[in-house]
């Protein structure tokens, strides 16, 4: 098998699966509990906090363990929205946010906020300027996303952050979940930052907020008032324990990592440069990790589906996308014609990858893809 679809989940790292089994099967207690075992749960669940705290690179911050981006992003835009009403109900945000920010943001315009959409160049990166003039005295947050999951552009965080800072008293929040392990990042003037364990090799249903400390959020989440009441349930101890080790493994890995998927990614484009029949869709400033292209003559699905029957697996745009034939929102907001966002694919690597596989692929697209574009 030649998996290309990083971007939508990656394998668990064996030392996180096994992290997970042995806290699971020794220290099963409830860290509310206060006896003994309980106890040990809780110091355990305490010192994963602390180290996913560090590892998260956002200065002087707390976390909050949750089950994944999704439940990150809302509670960042929705905690933030409700707990600051009082000051502004203006938002900022990007056009090509993922869904689990998008449609929050819609919710909220529903009930009286209002939203400013920053549009993106054709690379797909937004403008400081746009964000300079979009700031008002109302601004409450902006949220902008580090990387993007369909085209790998990659967001000027650290000068929007400061601009935020200058122009505005408003929170800034960056959904992370594509760059952490990925690239250098720079969380300096961030205040909220959200992360998703199983893309960087760690375990689905886990992630995190990442919470400058001070800061007030509403809860999503209510009941026992678990984590600081800002997310009640009974914590999972395992899966925070689990958590930290694939922060750890990625953020150790990520300079090892780096060259190579930079090699791969390079390999990939020198190859589509050549292909008559595939156009470019990421721009060369790309995250190193994920790479669009588009077959105009095919459609994704088709493209997918061949490579598929060789064991060889990408996607369309996005995972979350591909079943429900939505015309992606991303590649419309960088000005591709319906044409080109119809053939779109993305290929996107592990931080394992391995320069053979990426000479396979290459091997078998020129075997699958050119019979399919005989009489089209
Ligand atoms: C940029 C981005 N944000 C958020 C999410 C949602 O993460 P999760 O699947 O953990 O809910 C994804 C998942 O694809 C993503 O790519």
């Amino acid at each position: 098998m030649i998996y290309l679809d990083n971007s939508a989940t990656t394998k668990p790292h064996p030392d996180v699966v096994s992290s997970y089994i042995k806290v699971s099967e020794q220290f099963y207690g409830n860290p509310s509990s206060i006896h003994a075992f309980g106890e040990k749960a809780s110091s355990l669940f305490q010192k994963a906090k602390q180290q996913c705290g560090e590892l998260s690179g956002l200065p002087d911050s707390s976390v909050i363990f949750t089950s994944g981006g999704t439940e990150s992003n809302n509670l960042a835009i929705k905690g933030s929205a409700y707990a600051l009403q009082g000051k502004g109900k203006h938002l900022i945000t990007t056009v090509i946010e993922h869904p689990s920010v998008l449609e929050v943001f819609k919710e909220l315009e529903k009930e009286g906020f209002e939203v400013t959409y920053l549009p993106v160049n054709k690379a797909g990166v937004i403008s400081i300027n746009d964000l300079k003039a979009a700031l008002r005295i109302d601004t409450i947050l902006v949220s902008i996303m580090y990387v993007n999951n369909e085209i790998g552009s990659i967001q000027p965080i650290s000068d929007a952050g400061k601009i935020i800072r200058e122009y505005s008293n408003a929170r800034f929040h960056s959904d992370a979940v594509q760059a952490y392990g990925k690239l250098a990042t720079d969380f300096k003037n961030v205040d909220l930052m959200t992360l998703s364990a199983h893309k960087f090799n760690g375990l689905k249903g886990s992630g995190l907020l990442a919470v400058r400390k001070g800061l007030t959020l509403n809860p999503e989440m209510t009941g026992g008032g678990q984590q600081e009441g800002l997310r009640s349930g009974t914590v999972n101890t395992a899966g925070a324990v689990a958590l930290a080790k694939a922060m750890r493994l990625a953020s150790e890995d990520q300079e090892q990592a780096y060259p190579t998927l930079r090699t791969c990614q390079q390999m990939l484009r020198a190859f589509f440069e050549n292909r008559p029949e595939v156009k470019s869709v990421s721009s060369d400033h790309a995250a190193p990790h994920i790479l669009s292209v588009t077959v105009p003559k095919l459609t994704g699905e088709v493209i997918v589906h061949a490579l598929s029957h060789k064991d060889v697996y990408i996607t369309t745009s996005s995972a979350c996308s591909s079943k429900t034939n939505k015309k992606s929102h991303v590649l419309t907001a960088c000005g591709f014609s319906d044409r080109d966002i119809r053939g779109a694919v993305r290929i996107s690597l592990g931080a394992d990858q391995r320069i053979e596989e990426i000479e396979e692929f290459i091997r078998i697209w020129q075997e699958v893809i050119p019979p399919l574009l005989k009489g089209v």
